[in-house]
């Protein structure tokens, strides 16, 4: 890869495309020239990216020669028709969709995790679910250190996981409500204003959700070891972003609060917050628009002398999405 790309985002006019951009012009990631790709109702319009308006463009046969690195932010069916393409016109795709994710021959990713994946790709790269990132990021420490056996993971999901135009329905059902008037549901199966809904992506076999046998597939996958028992229920809930989860985490043998502490102090990508007497723990409105994963409600389970519980949280379009995919192209600039 050379080492200033032509970078293109497929959806920069989304919740994650817009943070893509943001997040490159952040660290001033060394690229050549940004390509900014989104449907044909938006070709033509600008967005910005450091100062600078850049036209946006629809994708059609082509589109991709010249370009290096393609990062896929605008769903499955456009990366399932057009990823395939930009590979075989040359560029390296970041698919941030499930499109690709559970193909044998494609990486998937979370760099603190399995970094060295990135370079058996074959022109693609999956960046895997969001709720899946942040879990890894806090596990991967203690899993290398103790070996995990089997989580327990709740999730109180933010509706940006679900787009822009998810936000902007949570905020109409908002007013709506506190108007009372009458309102429609377009993004969710249910009102998500001052609620709490126990279905992310569609049901399957057994009465789970997609996103929940998301949390199994992509753990066994990322960590390399399906014998990890992982269990997890998905809610969204009326928050913008910043996913929180609840994880109970067991391990193969009895660890200590200090050690995973310490663990957790010094691995990268993690902050800790904890420090229950003052009422620091991990918070959402805190996370929005910071990179970390955050980790506190530090507790030695009291059944399971070798299991912990833990509140973890990250910007889900960050950490959860743009970042995480931003870091495996600047993995592809540095080289193995
Ligand atoms: P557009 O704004 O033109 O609809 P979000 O996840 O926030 O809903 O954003 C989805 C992103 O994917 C947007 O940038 C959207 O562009 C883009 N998109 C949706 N459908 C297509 C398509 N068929 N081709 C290219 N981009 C698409």
């Amino acid at each position: 890869m050379t080492s200033n790309p032509v970078v293109a985002i497929v959806g920069a006019t989304g919740a994650v495309g817009q943070t893509m951009l943001q997040v490159l012009a952040e660290k001033n990631f060394p690229l050549k020239k940004l390509v900014p790709f989104a449907s044909k109702r938006s070709a033509g319009k600008k967005i910005e990216y450091k100062g600078q308006k850049i036209e946006v463009v629809a994708l059609e046969k082509g589109c991709f020669e010249g370009i290096d690195i393609a990062l896929f932010s605008a769903g499955g069916s456009v990366s399932e028709k057009y990823a395939p393409q930009a590979a075989s016109e040359g560029a390296v795709v970041v698919d941030n969709t499930a499109a690709f994710r559970y193909h044998d021959d494609i990486p998937l990713v979370v760099p603190e995790c399995n970094r060295a994946d990135i370079f058996k790709h074959n022109g693609i790269i999956a960046n895997p679910n969001c709720s899946t990132i942040q879990l890894l990021v806090a596990l991967k420490p203690l899993h290398e250190a103790f070996t995990l056996k089997r989580m327990i993971v709740s999730t109180y999901q933010a509706v940006s996981g679900a787009g822009a135009t998810a936000i902007q329905e949570m905020l109409d059902n908002t007013k709506a409500i506190l108007n009372g008037e009458n309102f429609e549901n377009k993004k969710f199966a249910h009102q998500i204003a001052f609620n709490a809904l126990p279905q992310i992506d569609k049901f399957m076999e057994g009465g789970w959700t997609k996103e929940e046998m998301k949390m199994v597939w992509e753990t066994h996958k990322i960590l390399g070891d399906e014998n990890i028992g992982v269990t997890s229920t998905c809610v969204r809930i009326p928050v913008t972003s910043g996913h929180s989860e609840s994880v109970y985490a067991e391990f193969d043998r009895q660890i200590e609060i200090s050690e995973v502490r310490n663990l957790w102090e010094n691995a990268s990508g993690i902050k800790v917050m904890d420090d229950p007497a003052n009422s620091v723990y991990p918070l959402a409105s805190k996370a929005v628009g910071t990179n970390p994963v955050y980790v506190g409600r530090l507790r030695k389970d009291h059944v399971c002398e070798n299991a912990i519980n833990f509140w973890c949280v990250a910007d889900n379009l960050r950490k959860g999405a743009a970042l995480n995919a931003v870091q495996i192209a600047e993995c592809l600039v540095e080289g193995k």
